[in-house]
């Protein structure tokens, strides 16, 4: 069995089918692109796959399990998760509680949610905006900590001199 595999999928809001039986498979390790024009249905497929839209009929597998009608902390719980188009990220909290809550996926503890945000902030070099509130960092390094660019070393030696919180 593929790593996904979706079965006649099709998902409906009223009138308007969005999807109409969709099947294909991913094998892991597999990069896949999906294209359309606006309005085509694959935002709608992904949010199905992901378990934000319930699929009206068909059938989701991962990893050799069915998903079709799990939500989607619990796909996201079995390892599958989708990002978005414009990021969303809380800017009453500061760069480390706002990586602490993708680690309350795996953990109910607040202190392992920690220890492992401020390991991923290490890992991607962040760990010098840990304790900034979001709303207090600028576009540039914003863009770096979602991972959206790589880090840019002018504009970061530049956030740091202008931000004296001492
Ligand atoms: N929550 C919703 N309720 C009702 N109709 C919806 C909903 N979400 C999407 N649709 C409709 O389903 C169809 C598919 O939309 P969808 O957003 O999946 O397309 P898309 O391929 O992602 O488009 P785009 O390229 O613009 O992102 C569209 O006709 C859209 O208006
Ligand atoms: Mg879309």
């Amino acid at each position: 069995m593929a790593l996904l595999e979706v079965h006649g999928l099709t998902k409906k809001f009223g009138g308007l089918t969005a999807n109409e039986d969709i099947s294909f498979k991913v094998n892991g390790g597999d990069l896949i692109g999906m294209l359309g024009p606006n309005g085509a249905g694959k935002s709608t497929l992904f949010n199905c796959l992901a378990g934000l839209y319930p699929a009206t009929s068909g059938h989701v597998f991962f990893d050799g399990h069915e998903i079709t009608d799990l939500k989607s902390y619990e796909v996201a719980r079995r390892g599958m998760a989708r990002t978005f188009q414009v990021y969303a990220a809380s800017g009453d909290l500061s760069v480390v509680e706002n990586v602490m809550v993708g680690c309350f996926m795996r953990t109910g503890s607040g202190f392992t949610a920690k220890d492992r945000a401020k390991d991923i902030l290490k890992e991607f070099k962040l760990q010098h905006l840990s304790d900034y509130m979001l709303s207090e960092i600028p576009v540039a390094a914003k863009a770096c900590y979602y991972g959206y660019c790589r880090r840019n070393r002018a504009e970061d030696a530049a956030f740091r001199r202008g931000s004296s919180r001492s």
